[in-house]
């Protein structure tokens, strides 16, 4: 599994001005739709059921890239059909052109066409990874024939030149951040190239990366830098500082001609109502084949070509053999750094687009011929959806640590509201307890007043029938007669407090 995972340091770039929130129904918006022009097929076209799941057919979009930008004259060598999707080569050789190509594909961008259209042909098979599907964008071609334009390209002062790269993480995020119910996503970034067959880490060059499997087939890179991102701006900033290690070098087909094949891994753990799935979005910017001969390099530029168009053709033949599984070959998958990393991509359900960008000249017909060959191959390529789901032993846990917390809360409040209840009934009781106390008490008092009342009123008579006999009485009264007496004198209750 990937090594580490940090936070990226800040750099200074103006990010690409927003493209817009993806389809909500996740249908995929056909390129030139707004412009009224006919558009590459949807990606669903290429997916079908069986019992045993989904099967993605690898979606196949052809970009025909300007014919002048590499200041062609003269006429093209190739024309398109947009209605029926199809494009036919006319042979470079003028006694043979009778004996044009027709191919069919899923979609074609024509030389007008914008970049929102290039991203809108794959902008489905993208945001597959927030469903857990993996996913894969790769760009093929010759040299010049537009890939890094396609799928890289980050144009600070004209963000409609941006290409699919920084749209998808755009796209990505503003799905993440309008908010999915109970899921919750980590997103981390890998870039690496594969240069002359070795594997280097553009975020941190310094890296010894390589490949290694699980037990389940699944190839994973080692040593490579692992960043968490958070939003679309971070992924585009680690884009470009590793952007500026890959290697380009001037040659007379390209002039920032791509010298290795760059892929930025987008890896997206999701968390959703316990389970836990991972999946990758691989973007990779091949390098273009060459004829030596035409890019004219020499020394370490030839023999870079040399490596790129082996492993190209090792791809190829991966692609033949995925093709027509009935042939019953193993696909050599091991014999380039290239295949090996893309192993995933054919063998554990990863949806795929190609965009296969060819050159419309005729001096390139032999290119687009070959490339548009491999776009046919790939067509036939079917990859059954897997996704890599787990428990989520995390979640889980704190799922059941939260419902027991809310238990025991619930628990200690009705033992607080009985506890509660019991002392307001008891101390109901006491205070009643006492009232009838005190009424006794005053009962008492009421009796004793009326009592000393009545013995006054008679010691008052006695006197006055005793001065009536002009006797006169000196001492202290005599006690009350005992009849007067009240015998149930009732002690007077304690003080309340
Ligand atoms: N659709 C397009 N519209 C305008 N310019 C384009 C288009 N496609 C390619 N170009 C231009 O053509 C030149 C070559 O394109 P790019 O570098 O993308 O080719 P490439 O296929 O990546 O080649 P290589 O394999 O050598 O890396 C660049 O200057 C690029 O800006
Ligand atoms: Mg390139």
């Amino acid at each position: 599994m990937p090594s580490r995972v940090g936070s990226p340091s800040p750099r200074s770039m103006t990010p690409p001005r927003p493209v817009g929130r993806s389809p909500s129904n996740g249908e995929l918006k056909r390129p030139g739709s707004a412009t009224g022009k006919k558009t590459p097929r949807g990606s669903g076209a290429a997916s079908a059921r069986d019992d045993g799941g989904t099967i993605h057919r690898v979606h196949v979009v052809v970009r025909l890239r300007p014919f002048s930008v590499r200041g062609e004259t003269g006429a093209a060598a190739v024309v398109f059909e947009q209605a029926k999707s199809t494009i036919t080569v006319t042979p470079k050789d003028e006694a043979d052109r009778g004996n044009f190509r027709t191919f069919a594909l899923d979609g074609i961008l024509g030389p007008d066409a914008k970049q929102t259209d290039a991203f809108d042909s794959v902008r489905d098979t993208c945001l597959s990874v927030l469903d857990g599907v993996s996913a894969c964008v790769m760009c093929y071609g010759q040299t010049g024939s537009g890939k890094t334009h396609t799928l890289s390209n980050l144009d600070g002062r004209d963000p409609s030149q941006n290409g699919v790269m920084p749209r998808a993480f755009q796209a990505l995020f503003d799905r993440i951040d309008a908010g999915e119910e109970d899921a919750r996503f980590e997103v981390s970034v890998q870039y690496v190239q594969i240069y002359m067959e070795l594997i280097q880490d553009l975020l941190d060059p310094v890296q010894n990366v390589s490949l290694r499997e699980d037990s389940s087939g699944r190839v994973f890179l080692t040593g490579t830098t692992t960043y968490a991102v958070k939003s679309w701006q971070e992924c585009v900033e680690w884009f470009t500082a590793g952007t500026k290690n890959r290697t380009t070098a001037f040659t007379q087909m390209n002039a920032h001609s791509s010298r290795s094949h760059a892929a930025f891994i987008l890896t997206v753990i999701k968390h959703a109502n316990g389970v836990k799935t991972t999946s990758s979005l691989y973007m990779i910017d091949l390098a273009g084949s060459e004829r030596t001969a035409k890019s004219e390099v020499v020394g370490v530029n030839f023999d870079e070509a040399v490596a790129i168009n082996s492993s190209l053709t090792v791809l190829g033949r991966v692609i033949y053999t995925l093709a027509n599984p009935k042939n019953k070959i193993r696909p050599p998958f091991r014999e380039s750094k290239l295949t090996r990393m893309l192993t995933n991509v054919f063998t554990h359900g990863a949806r795929t687009t190609l965009i296969v960008c060819c050159a419309m000249g005729f001096d390139d017909v032999a290119e687009t011929n070959s490339s548009l060959e491999f776009a046919k191959q790939a067509m036939n390529v079917k990859v059954r959806e897997m996704k890599n789901e787990e428990v989520d032993y995390y979640a889980l846990a704190m799922q059941l640590q939260q419902q027991l917390d809310s238990q025991t809360e619930a628990v200690q409040k009705d033992v607080v509201d009985k506890v509660a209840l019991d002392a307001i009934s008891r101390e109901k009781r006491i205070l009643a307890m006492r009232v009838a106390q005190l009424e006794d008490y005053i009962k008492y008092q009421q009796r004793q007043i009326d009592a000393f009342r009545k013995a006054m009123t008679s010691a008052a008579n006695d006197l006055f029938s005793e001065l009536g006999d002009w006797t006169v009485h000196t001492g202290l009264p005599e006690p009350l007669p005992a009849h007067l007496m009240d015998r149930s004198t009732p002690r007077p209750p304690a003080p309340l407090d």
